[in-house]
């Protein structure tokens, strides 16, 4: 199976706060079941989530009691957004149910418990799609922290075994530098642990999940000599599709462990 990461950039427009990509995302569900691939979906959040989240600081977990109305309005926000996939990934005929995290597991630590699979794979095993985001997770030791689309994917790497994890932007791949400030900048096919020491960490918009340098770091923690981790821009149509079949298209392949 292939775990796939359709990531608040793509669905959300990022720079302002809850605007749905309706037709992307309508073009990517449809694009995922095409492709006919055995998949389980987890979204990130966008301008859902990293709007109010960097306003309110809540990656620090609990330091202001201002921040509490905000955890709540996060968690509703991101759930909303998490309708509005759903909606369309139903439309698409893909049976999808939605698991938010934050009100089904807990965090220590930032670190995310999920412990008993067990809602998950039921679904899964009844050939419905369950369906985790970025949310506002409870910390056992820091009240509440942000649990990023990114970390589902590491945590269900363990639990599902995916042959490939496939992280869906806005961007053809990790360049040398951002491509949107540097349109010169250089595409790398493949990323090592290596090479990511050398690239820059610079990023256009505000991310309170530390932008494409976190996402790469966690995308090289997933690969193996099994399971290869690719990043693919989902804003260029049929791209997605191509790379589920198995074809080659312009993406970044993390290689080789962190
Ligand atoms: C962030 O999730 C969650 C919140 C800010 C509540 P992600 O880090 O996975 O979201 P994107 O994909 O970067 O938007």
């Amino acid at each position: 199976m292939i775990l796939i990461k359709l990531g608040g950039s793509v669905i959300t427009d990022k720079t302002q706060y809850r605007i749905f990509n309706r037709d992307t995302v309508r073009r990517l569900c449809a694009e995922i079941k095409d492709s006919g691939v055995d998949s389980v979906i987890v979204h990130g959040a966008g301008s859902f989530g990293h709007v109010l989240a960097k306003k309110y600081s809540l990656q620090n977990g609990l330091v202001d009691p201002a921040q509490v109305p905000a955890v709540a309005r996060v968690q509703y926000d991101v759930r909303e957004l998490n309708l509005m996939m759903l909606d369309e990934l139903l439309n698409a005929g893909i049976p999808a149910v939605s698991v938010p995290p934050g009100s089904c597991f807990m965090m220590a630590d930032g670190k995310l418990l999920l412990d008993d699979p067990e809602v998950l794979l039921s679904a899964s095993r009844l050939g419905i799609m369950p369906v985790m985001f970025g949310d506002v997770v409870f910390d056992r030791n820091k009240g509440f922290g942000i649990c990023s689309g990114d970390q589902i994917v590491e945590v269900l790497c363990g639990i599902y075994h995916p042959e490939r994890v496939v992280f869906v932007s806005d961007v053809d791949g990790l360049f040398e530098k951002d491509p949107k400030t540097n349109p010169d900048s250089k595409l790398l096919t493949e990323v090592t642990s290596e090479l990511l020491s050398r690239v820059s960490s610079d990023s256009s918009v505000d991310d309170v999940t530390g932008g494409v340098r976190a996402k790469m770091e966690a995308m090289l923690r997933m690969t193996s000599p099994e399971r290869d981790c690719v990043l693919v821009n989902g804003s260029v149509k049929g791209r997605l599709c191509s790379l589920l079949k198995g074809e080659r298209v312009i993406s970044t392949t993390a290689k080789g462990g962190l």
